[in-house]
């Protein structure tokens, strides 16, 4: 069953309202020249871009970078579930490792979030990897196994159909250094593997991408490997050429 393809820029803090719907109107071109290859394309502006991205260009997946695990209520600084599907936002990233590092967030906060963007018929694209010294201690899969069983606990395979993995190697994240194509396959093939077991042939279905420092020049290294569906890219994904290259090298 074939996987398609999915190039996912994060943006993190970057871009303003303004910047961000520079990048919209230049993005009708990218999802007409995605959509030729069959690749599915999005971007996770602030939480102020998305609404202007997503009417510029409806086309474009748009999700949040966070989201609160409660619909409503005293917390402060939170932006609930209810709120993003109102202005049209689908998708949301979870776990992202700037999150779990500098915001305290624990695979079972991930949990909380994933069941509530699936239970409000989102997509969520929960994020796993291990640190530095967790790498160099050869702690990897014991890292993601524990994210992956925790984080999705209590999803029945129904559940996760529309889920998207995406394997961050912190120390990949913005140095520049990606990991080669074989440690992510290993890696990817492994998520495919734990998640097989837990959710039968859906596991087929759930894409899974490599993140951590993908650019222009080795975005089809990482595609051309059987369990890696696709890339959440960073710092390529601000600059619109930069994202047309992106797509133009993963090729058809
Ligand atoms: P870079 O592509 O800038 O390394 O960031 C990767 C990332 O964290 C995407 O979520």
């Amino acid at each position: 069953m074939g996987r398609k393809k999915l190039l996912v820029g994060n943006w993190k803090m970057n871009k303003t309202i303004l910047e961000a719907e520079v990048f919209a109107k230049a993005s009708l071109d990218l999802s007409a020249f995605a959509e030729q290859r069959e690749i599915e394309i999005g971007v996770c502006p602030t939480f102020l871009g998305l609404k202007t991205v997503k009417e510029i260009n409806p086309k474009l997946i748009v999700g949040a970078q966070n989201c609160s695990e409660f619909d409503h209520g005293a917390y402060t600084g939170e932006i609930a579930i209810p709120m993003l599907k109102e202005i049209g936002i689908n998708w949301c990233l979870v776990g992202h490792s700037e999150r779990r590092s500098y915001y305290g967030e624990t695979n079972e906060h991930c949990n909380a979030k994933i069941k509530a963007l699936i239970a409000a018929d989102m997509v969520p694209l929960y994020c796993v990897g291990e640190t530095l010294d967790q790498f160099e201690k050869g702690e990897t899969k014991a890292v993601v196994e524990e994210q992956i069983r925790i984080g999705l606990s209590g999803l029945s395979a129904d559940d996760v159909r529309n889920l998207v993995v995406a394997y961050e190697p912190v120390w990949s994240i913005g140095t520049g250094k990606n990991a080669s194509k074989e440690i992510a396959q290993d890696v990817c093939g492994y998520i495919r593997k734990l998640l097989r077991a837990s959710f039968g042939e859906n596991a087929e279905k759930i894409r899974i991408l490599y993140g951590g420092s993908v650019k222009p020049v080795n975005v089809k290294e990482y595609l051309s490997e059987p369990d890696i569906d696709g890339a959440l890219v960073g710092g390529a994904s601000l600059a619109v050429e930069s994202f047309r290259e992106l797509i133009a090298n993963i090729g058809e």
